[in-house]
């Protein structure tokens, strides 16, 4: 029996992607095997599949670290999860495919009252943005807080996150488009980043979420004494060396982390994820609708993702049986 995948046998463009019938994963006592439903597209599959990021030892390679679907097998050890339940997984190799091996502790079991898509959508940019507003800032009622590239992915969830606990915040945003999409989030402001923002905003910030990495130079200068910036990736490339004894001299500090020190049991992930299906629950959180792409057609969604066109979540979505 095989399954149908998308897969890689060498680094480079679009034009290594292929799609067809590999074996079936097999599983041990200790995991399940998932069909999935949806499996979502990040830009770290592209750094994948170019060769440039870490990607799981397999011949031909499968990218994908994230998806939704049913169990329809379940390891012999395994007590917490049961067949045709509906789950979630977003830190598991080789999820391009219809079958995926799911360890049991990587599963996270997903509320009745969302449906598989949503589920998908919110996924690990969700999980992202929970851990950076309650694992890294904490307690971020009533303060101000600054959050670069509000429109992307993560930069949507957290803003909500952050005005349901209570935050005042303010985003940057590249065009009016996203201005307009940031603004319906229930934020304070938005700026442009081509205009002279951060003058104005020189020391106003508790809180600065920097996942844009050149702007921590701007994230530090609109930074109140004693506030902190929460670095949390580059996807505007990598930021300059800072000076220690600098912050020191102003009490600023930065704090870092990546999801998968904190995503480190079932336990943690259960409870991570509970938090912030209770967003949705609360309508705290509103899902803006993904971009659906049969997995079949993985090269034009990498195409898609690697255009910078796209806003909100593309998903990837296995045939139907
Ligand atoms: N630490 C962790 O555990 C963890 C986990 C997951 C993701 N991440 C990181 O989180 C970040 C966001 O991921 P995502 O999935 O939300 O990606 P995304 O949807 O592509 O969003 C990226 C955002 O970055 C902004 N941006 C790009 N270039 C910029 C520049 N030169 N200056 C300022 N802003 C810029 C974009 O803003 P505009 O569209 O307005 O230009 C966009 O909103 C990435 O750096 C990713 O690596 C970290």
């Amino acid at each position: 029996m095989g399954m149908r995948a998308l897969y890689f046998n060498k680094f480079g463009s679009v034009d290594v992607l292929r799609y067809g019938e590999l074996a079936d994963p097999t599983i041990t006592a200790s995991d399940v095997l998932v069909q999935t439903t949806y499996i979502g597209l990040n830009y770290a599959d592209i750094y994948r599949r170019r060769g440039t990021y870490h990607i799981e030892s397999h011949d031909p390679y499968i990218d994908g670290y994230e998806g939704v679907g049913t169990v329809v097998a379940v390891g012999a050890d395994v007590t917490h999860v049961g067949l045709g339940e509906r789950v979630l997984f977003v830190d598991v190799p080789l999820a391009n495919a219809e079958l995926v091996r799911v360890s049991a502790d990587h599963i996270i079991q997903v509320p009745d009252s969302l449906s598989d898509q949503d589920v998908a959508s919110i996924g690990l940019q969700g999980l992202t943005a929970d851990f950076l507003v309650h694992d890294l800032a904490q307690n971020v009622a009533g303060k101000r807080v600054l959050v670069h590239g509000i429109s992307g992915g993560v930069g949507q969830l957290l803003a909500q996150i952050l005005v349901a606990q209570g935050a005042e915040v303010t985003g940057i945003v590249s065009t009016p488009a996203k201005q307009r999409l940031a603004q319906s989030l229930g934020v304070q402001q938005v700026f442009l980043r081509n205009t002279d923002w951060s003058t104005a905003c020189v020391a106003t910030f508790d809180l600065v979420f920097d996942g844009a990495g050149v702007t921590l130079p701007t994230s530090l200068r609109v930074l109140k004494h004693r506030g902190r910036v929460i670095f949390y990736g580059m996807a505007g490339g990598n930021p300059p060396a800072i000076d220690p004894v600098a912050l020191l001299a102003e009490s600023k500090s930065i704090l870092t982390g990546d999801l998968w020190d904190y995503l480190d049991s079932f336990a943690a992930r259960q409870t991570r994820s509970q938090r912030l299906f209770q967003y949705v629950a609360r309508q705290q959180i509103k899902l803006n609708p993904s971009t659906i792409m049969p997995l079949a057609a993985g090269k034009a969604a990498h195409q898609l993702l690697e255009s910078g066109k796209s806003t909100g979540k593309i998903l990837l979505q296995p045939e139907s049986k």
